[in-house]
């Protein structure tokens, strides 16, 4: 890698940026009194949306997922994962109580800049082919029964209004995603009528959001998971709730008297601290006014939040010398990946800031400019973590608000997935360090705050098998 040049010259002062940090920080502050402001309007506008269709920014989605995994699941399922940056599919052969899973094996591909904002046909053409192509490589440790078709789970992670376990309509997208002829389409007959395309013959059994996969494929090993969640390139969370807390629901009928609701929180908006950077953006998104929680706390957006930042401590402090970096000035120059490994520098040139902040800039940059680009870092991955600490403690407390003791009178298990709560330790701290605040170290006691990697590709793989036509 190249070294960087660590500009030792006063010539270039940063001190005239101090002020744009400064009032970075007030205005991303997160005292707790704000912390118990969002948990508490998160709760309020859970019950909103659960009372009728359109009740608060949060859609309360009901999933149709009424059962989770057992553990008896026996069989050769499929599973596919639309999500954000990637797209993968997995076959898993499932064994039962005893053997549990056999095998697993998946692929995983980038889906090309363009078909985020070509047409429905081009995206789902991408999706059964990369299928298709998957299922010829299938040997060795995974069987279909004679006489069967295929089974695949489909994790979908944008908001559908579902109509049953296997169909649904996407609501809009998110996450830079703009297909269009989409919106308002089943997504299943989406994928069927492109799977028709490739000559390939698949039943998709179950349609599902990534959290509610992911609380799947947690529940599988651990009985006590109750809310799931997901921070990576865009966020949300589902919980199990009763079917007695859902006015909205009518006439549907759940044989455990349970029923897994997707948040969709990233449209919450409630009382969020928000600064001119997080407007600007918000304003140049191809969403508008939309997703505001998503845009504070996820991964899409977090090192974007930061260039801006920058950009404006260039412009009225010369942080990088007299000019303003070209190269800064792009939007989305800067990822989240970036600012997560600038944090993770210890080393007391900030060597590593300085080849990031080259690569980003083109520009050399000082000791004092380093140093307050981390604080910067630092101040908007505090905001997002504790802010996503304080959305989970909302869905805690409207749990046990319903039911006294469904919480916090046993061990609850919160399991996290997302490359943000992955890949970036301080932000994972700042959540933790959020939810023990809110919950004092009597209530936070029960609590329990897990990774549970790549949960949702076998947890899609298992809801197709609980929804298998065929017996189980
Ligand atoms: C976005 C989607 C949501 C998904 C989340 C995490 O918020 O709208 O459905 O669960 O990203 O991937």
């Amino acid at each position: 890698p190249r070294v960087t040049m660590l500009l030792r010259s006063t010539t270039i002062s940063t001190a005239a940026a101090l002020p744009v940090l400064t009032k970075l920080q007030l205005d991303c502050a997160t005292p707790l009194p704000v912390l118990r402001h969002i948990a508490d309007a998160m709760a309020a506008d859970m019950r909103a949306g659960l009372a009728v269709d359109g009740g608060s920014d949060l859609k309360m989605i009901l999933s149709y997922v009424d059962c989770l995994p057992t553990g008896n699941e026996r069989g050769l399922f499929y599973a596919l994962d639309l999500g954000g940056t990637n797209f993968r599919v997995l076959r898993t052969q499932l064994g039962g109580r005893d053997d549990r899973v056999i095998a697993t094996e998946f692929e995983q591909v980038s889906i090309p800049q363009e078909l985020m904002s070509g047409t429905s046909e081009e995206l789902f053409d991408f999706i059964a082919s990369a299928l298709a192509n998957f299922v010829k490589k299938e040997g060795g440790k995974f069987v279909l029964p004679n006489g069967r078709s295929r089974e695949t789970g489909f994790t979908f992670s944008f908001p559908v209004k579902q109509t049953s376990i296997d169909s649904g309509i996407l609501i809009k997208w998110t996450k830079g995603f703009s297909v269009s002829g989409t919106p308002g389409k089943d997504i299943v007959a989406c994928l069927n009528e492109a799977m028709g395309r490739q000559g390939l013959d698949m039943r998709v059994s179950a349609l599902v959001n990534d959290t509610v996969a992911t609380l799947a494929g947690a529940r599988y090993w651990d009985n006590d998971v109750l809310v799931a969640v997901i921070l990576g390139t865009g966020t949300n969370a589902c919980y199990v709730e009763s079917v007695d807390a859902i006015p909205k629901l009518q006439g549907h009928k759940s044989s455990s008297g349970k029923t897994i609701i997707n948040t969709e929180w990233g449209a919450f908006s409630n009382g969020l601290p928000l600064t001119v950077y997080d407007r600007a953006m918000d304003a140049e998104s191809i969403n508008p006014g939309e997703q505001l929680f998503e845009k504070t706390i996820s991964g899409m957006y977090l090192g974007e939040i930061v260039r801006r930042v920058l950009v404006r401590m260039a412009e009225t402090g010369s942080l990088f010398g007299k000019h303003i970096p070209q190269k800064l000035q792009t939007p989305f120059a800067l990822g989240t990946p970036n600012i997560s490994s600038m944090q993770q520098d210890t080393s007391e040139d900030l060597e590593a800031v300085g080849s990031i902040l080259y690569e980003v800039t083109g520009v050399d940059s000082n000791l004092d400019a380093r140093r307050m680009v981390v604080d910067v870092c630092d101040t908007i991955a505090k905001r997002g973590g504790r802010l996503a600490g304080a959305g989970i403690v909302g869905i805690l407390q409207k749990m046990e608000e319903d039911s006294k003791g469904v919480v916090f009178g046993r061990r609850t298990v919160v399991a996290m997935d997302g490359g943000l709560y992955e890949h970036y330790p301080q932000y994972k701290r700042y959540l933790k360090e959020a939810v023990a605040e809110l919950l004092g170290p009597e209530l936070s006691s029960h609590v329990v705050i897990e990774h549970s990697k790549d949960g949702s590709g076998i947890g899609a793989a298992l809801l197709a098998a609980t929804n298998s036509i065929y017996e189980h």
